[in-house]
């Protein structure tokens, strides 16, 4: 059989989702085959079994063996900072303090393109070490910024969501635009950067706090104007906040109500955090199929609170959910530590967060949550060929819990990807795939 040479083969147990595990049962959400083959075509999944079923259809072409290792789709990260890379870690604040302390000296930097190239380039990387292969990125109020950010995601091929931060109020002068720039500035880089090739635009204001009613009035309009366009921003995360807003916007009903005044809520629009949020608000984020972003080690480390995963994702009022590292409020780069923390988020309220549920967030979730679930977020064919290698056996301890390489039932698996999350970082991620290409293993 003659094939091309843009043909490739992937040996190992694969593992994706085909529906939502928290409304359908494990056997129904996940796809597993083990000791699977996955097949490529320029860069896109051409078709998945058994080894034992397709190996004779494909026996011209390379194989690429994980003999024991889990192949997934890539991760998806739905809210994260690239320029607050190099303040993760950073003692000792609540939100409004941090962003005054550190966030906002740090994000000045990044008005030197150089600088933000070079920035962005560590923080593409070492999402690709961590197995996240697509993001939804706030660059800096600096349109060199996010030119920086997208230029560098482009010479990896990678499929990134991102945006010029606006905010023309209540922060230093050096970090503030005004309504009228930000919004020309943003027409600009939207026309420049949106649909080319894998890279999409969000337009950005940072939080109801730091934007007038002019800014999110021109924000509206961006929308009304670039209808396919995500908006991303920050809601309802900490009490604090939630009160200053009261104080900035009295006739608003509430948090959401801002932005909702200025048609801003409405499929494709990604809210972070939403930690502090009323049965209301849950109700209008269900009705207008908005996106939470759940960032739990975030809402952990800035003393924020527990979101409330079990009533986001409850029948009464759904809302499309994802995971969200929020670095550089977020302390770790890793999906596998998000979830691990999403897991103690359920745990303090009493809930069950399961291994399933949580790496479902992780990617068709991620990519339902961004409305990129025709592109990306499982192995269904056409989609573009993300994915990760994953050792569940990375460590001498993680080896010792899980002595078994590859599951050979659905409680196995469970148990394995459980402590997966709870023991698993960068060190389990064996390869990392961008359109079918070798990014980083
Ligand atoms: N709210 C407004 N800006 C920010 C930010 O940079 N990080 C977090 N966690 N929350 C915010
Ligand atoms: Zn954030």
């Amino acid at each position: 059989m003659a094939v091309s040479k843009s043909l490739q083969a992937y040996r190992g147990d694969l593992l994706d989702f085909v529906d939502d595990p928290f409304y359908v049962s494990p056997e129904e959400s996940l796809r597993y085959i083990p000791d699977g083959l996955l097949i490529i075509e320029n860069g896109v999944v051409k078709e998945l079994g058994t080894y034992e079923n397709l190996k004779d259809k494909y026996i011209d072409i390379p194989v690429t063996s994980y003999p024991g290792m889990l192949i997934m789709p890539g991760f998806v990260d739905t809210h994260i900072h690239f320029p607050q890379t190099e303040i993760i870690a950073s003692y000792g604040e609540q939100l409004l303090e941090w962003l005054e302390k550190y966030t906002f000296p740090t994000e000045a930097k990044f008005q030197d393109k150089i600088y933000a190239r070079k920035v962005a380039g560590i923080f593409l990387d070492e999402l690709l070490r961590n197995g996240t292969t697509t993001a939804l990125v706030l660059a800096a109020v600096y349109p060199e910024s996010v030119d920086a950010f997208f230029e560098e995601a482009q010479a990896r091929n990678l499929r990134m969501i991102a945006g010029k931060v606006m905010m023309d109020r209540n922060a230093p002068d050096f970090l503030l635009d005004t309504a009228e720039s930000s919004y020309v500035q943003s027409k600009d880089l939207i026309e420049r950067w949106h649909n080319k090739g894998r890279l999409l635009y969000a337009v950005t204001p940072r939080f109801a706090i730091t934007s007038t009613n002019e800014q999110l009035h021109l924000t509206g309009k961006l929308l009304e104007e670039f209808s396919d366009v995500y908006l991303h921003t920050h809601l309802s995360e900490n009490i604090d906040e939630v009160e200053w807003v009261k104080q900035l916007f009295p006739d608003c009903r509430d948090y959401l109500d801002v932005y909702d005044k200025f048609g801003l809520v409405r499929e494709r629009s990604i809210f972070a955090h939403g930690v502090q949020l009323s049965d209301d608000e849950f109700k209008r984020m269900s009705e207008a199929n908005a996106t939470i972003a759940f960032c739990p080690t975030s809402n952990f480390f800035l003393g924020s609170g527990l979101f409330k995963i079990e009533k986001a994702k409850s029948l009464d009022t759904p809302i499309k959910v994802g995971l969200a590292t929020d670095v550089g409020g977020g302390t770790s780069f890793s999906m596998l530590q998000t979830a691990s923390e999403a897991y103690k988020v359920a745990q303090l309220q009493r809930q069950k967060l399961s291994p399933f549920q949580a790496l479902f967030l992780a990617t068709l979730g991620g990519a339902r949550a961004l409305s990129l679930e025709n592109k990306i977020g499982n192995f269904d064919v056409g989609k573009e060929a993300d994915f990760i290698v994953v050792d569940s056996q990375a460590t001498p301890i993680m080896a010792f819990r899980n002595p078994e390489a590859t599951a050979k039932s659905l409680d196995e698996l469970g148990d394995k990807l459980f402590s997966l999350i709870i023991m698993g970082d960068d060190r389990a991620i064996r390869a990392t795939y961008v359109g079918g290409v070798i990014a980083n293993g």
